[in-house]
C-alpha cells in the first residue's frame, strides 16, 4: 500500500518521463548488460553489438511498449495483480520468461531514471521507485505462484 507522499514522488517524477527515449533506453540496456536476455527477442534482428542494439527500431518500439504498460501500473497502484494479470499469463505461461529477469528490468529502469533526472531523482524518490518496480515484478510474476 501506498503513502500520499509516495504516490507524489511516483506521479511528479512519471509525468516528466518521455516514455519512448526511457524505454528504448532502458530495453537497450537490458540487452547490452545482460546479453541472455536476447535470446526472448530473437525476431528483432541485428542485436549484435551494443551500437546495434541501440539503434534497432524493434528495440526502440517495444522499449516504448513496455514503459508505456508501467504507466498502468501508476494508474492503478492499488490494483496491480489485476492489472497485470494478463501480462503475467503472456510473460510467465507462454514466453516462459523467468521473473529474475523483471527484477532487472525494474533496477535498470531505476538507472535510466537516475540518469535522465540527476538530482531530482533523489533518495526518497529512489526509495519509492525501487517499492514500484518491485511489486510491478511481483505481479508480472503472479502466475508462477
Ligand atoms: C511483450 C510489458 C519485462 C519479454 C510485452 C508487452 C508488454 C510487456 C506490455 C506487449 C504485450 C502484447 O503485445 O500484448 C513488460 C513489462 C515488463 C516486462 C511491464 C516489466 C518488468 C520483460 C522482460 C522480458 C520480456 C524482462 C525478457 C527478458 C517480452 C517478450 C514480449 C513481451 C519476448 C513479446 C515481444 C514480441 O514479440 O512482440 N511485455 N515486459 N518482458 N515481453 Fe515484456
Amino acid at each position: 500500500h501506498w503513502s500520499a507522499e509516495e504516490k507524489q514522488l511516483i506521479t511528479s517524477v512519471w509525468s516528466k518521463v518521455n516514455v519512448e527515449e526511457c524505454g528504448a533506453e532502458a530495453l537497450a540496456r537490458l540487452l547490452i548488460v545482460y546479453p541472455w536476455t536476447q535470446r526472448f527477442f530473437d525476431n528483432f534482428g541485428n542485436l549484435s553489438s551494443p551500437t546495434a542494439i541501440i539503434g534497432n527500431p524493434k528495440v526502440r518500439a517495444h522499449g516504448k511498449k513496455v514503459l508505456t504498460s508501467f504507466g498502468e501500473a501508476i494508474k492503478n497502484l492499488e490494483n496491480l495483480k489485476a492489472t497485470y494479470a494478463k501480462l503475467s499469463e503472456l510473460h510467465c505461461e507462454k514466453l516462459h520468461v523467468d521473473p529474475e529477469n523483471f527484477r532487472l528490468l525494474g533496477d535498470i529502469l531505476i538507472i535510466v531514471l537516475a540518469a535522465h533526472f540527476t538530482k531530482d531523482f533523489t533518495p526518497a524518490c529512489q526509495a519509492t521507485w525501487q517499492k514500484l518496480v518491485g511489486v510491478v515484478a511481483h505481479a508480472l510474476a503472479y502466475k508462477y505462484h
